[in-house]
């Protein structure tokens, strides 16, 4: 049925993409002022007992999905840094030593923070995990991804800019009703540095909190943003992606695979001119993709290299100028950026034959180029950006100014159904929803 829907969406798609150009949405959205909810709100609540773990989340701790990195903090003391984990819920008969690490920002202290690495998992399989002790521990869950191969169904979630408001209250539970397996995270999380001197800090703990209903049972591939480098105190994001670093030899942009899905995760925040460190990897990395292995093939970073909105206009025009040619060359089927605050999906554009005497220097239909989504709508306090230019341009299929997340449903190697869900009144309808057809099968 819902398969049903989403082919007749997309031939209405296709058909308007022979003619005329994309579609605006007049949808308007106010329903939540954008605040972040009370510090004493129950979504924040810390977890009963003496020192007990918060904060939990887990990412993938390698590259294949054989290996989870997870984290948390402890309020009083350092305390026990170990995971004890197994596929049986009442035997967790492997125990495995975490790192533990602390810092203070003006009065703030910002409690033990924990990581621990665990290899050598089974893919395809339950695991249960326990950590803290005594009447303090904490139990929970994940689920190993499968074995890579071309034709393995997955279903990621992508949600980008969330913060820690009403809005992004329903974003993440909206999120968590879609049965997506993990997130591709496109930047920006708690946005602490909104807050002034020690609250910098209790908002980043807050927002460990909110997020850990999602978080400490699947993996989030982190990506950093704008308001985690331009702050210090970032007890998620860079403490988290120092791990990944032990991994990649590189805390800002990696790969991972997932599944059938190869996934590449860029820092718009790091040097990206021809030669610097992350060009040259991802030179190496594009080389890497093995379609035959992983058909799909997606870009994550924080800043878009093609949206029409007035907000953080061609921010990402440098990375485009550098990047897009690659981007087209491999057939990468898709690229999510977040920053702007309002959602937005091309067609397959690209601008790479630039020429000005020649004038050829607009971007023009491409088959081979990425469709760039814009998801930077998750709710955050600084509200959305409503503002387009206008006309709206040929590349811009849809727009809308809205709170909301989407989700990747990897059907096998030719299909994924994709579905961009506004938060509407509180509930979740899907406002822009395609199939997209592999790019290189
Ligand atoms: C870190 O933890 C140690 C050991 O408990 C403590 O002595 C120190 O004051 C803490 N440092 C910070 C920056 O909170
Ligand atoms: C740009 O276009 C002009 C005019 O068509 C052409 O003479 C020139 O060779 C082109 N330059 C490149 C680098 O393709
Ligand atoms: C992939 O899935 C789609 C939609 O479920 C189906 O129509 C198609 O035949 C499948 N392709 C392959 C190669 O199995």
């Amino acid at each position: 049925m819902l398969l049903k829907f989403v082919l007749a969406s997309f031939v209405l798609l296709s058909s308007i993409r022979d003619g005329s150009a994309g579609m605006t949405s007049s949808f308007v959205r106010t329903k939540w002022p954008s605040e972040d909810m009370p510090v004493d709100h129950e979504v924040f609540a810390i977890p009963k007992g003496y020192n007990a773990p918060q904060q939990v989340h887990i990412t993938q701790g390698d590259y294949d999905g054989k290996a989870v990195i997870i984290s948390w903090v402890t309020p009083d003391e350092a305390g026990p840094s170990h995971v004890q984990y197994g596929t049986s819920k009442s035997n967790l008969q492997t125990s495995k030593e975490g790192t533990v690490a602390n810092y203070t920002f003006y009065n703030y202290k910002s409690g033990y923070i924990h990581h621990c690495l665990i290899e050598g998992l089974t893919h395809n399989t339950k695991y249960y995990y326990r950590i803290g002790s005594g009447d303090s521990a904490r139990d929970f869950w994940f689920q190993t991804p499968p074995t890579i191969g071309p034709d393995t169904p997955y279903k990621f979630g992508i949600i980008g800019d969330l913060g820690q408001t009403f809005n992004s209250l329903s974003t993440l539970e909206h999120y968590l009703e879609s049965g997506g397996q993990a997130v591709l995270y496109v930047g920006d999380l708690s946005y602490s540095d909104e807050h002034e001197f020690e609250d910098v800090g209790l908002r980043w703990d807050t927002w460990g909190r909110f997020a850990e209903k999602s978080a400490a049972y699947q993996p989030w591939f982190w990506n950093v943003g704008n308001h985690e480098v331009e702050f210090m105190p970032e007890v998620f994001c860079v403490a988290l992606v120092e791990n990944v670093r032990e991994k990649y030899s590189s805390p800002l942009w990696y790969a991972v695979r997932r599944a059938s899905a190869h996934i590449i995760v860029l820092s718009s925040y790091s040097a990206f001119v021809r030669y610097s460190p992350q060009y040259i990897w991802l030179k190496e990395e594009l080389a890497r993709v093995d379609r035959e292995k992983t058909p799909w093939l997606f870009v994550i970073v924080h800043k878009p290299l093609y949206s029409s909105n007035v907000a953080h206009y061609m921010e990402g025009e440098a990375m485009r100028s550098v990047f897009e040619s690659w981007f087209v060359q491999y057939k990468v089927d898709a690229v999510f950026a977040g920053h702007v605050h309002a959602y937005e999906r091309s067609y397959r554009y690209s601008n790479i034959d630039y020429n000005i005497t020649g004038g050829r220097r607009y971007p023009v239909p491409d088959t081979s180029a990425p469709i760039y989504v814009t998801i930077g709508d998750g709710g955050n306090l600084e509200g959305l950006a409503s503002s387009y230019l206008d006309p709206q341009p040929e590349y811009s299929a849809f727009r809308e100014a809205s709170y909301g997340h989407a989700t990747l449903e990897i059907k096998n190697r030719t299909h994924a159904v994709y579905n961009w869900y506004r938060n509407d009144d509180g509930k979740r309808v899907p406002a822009d929803s395609l199939v997209l057809l592999n790019q290189y099968w």
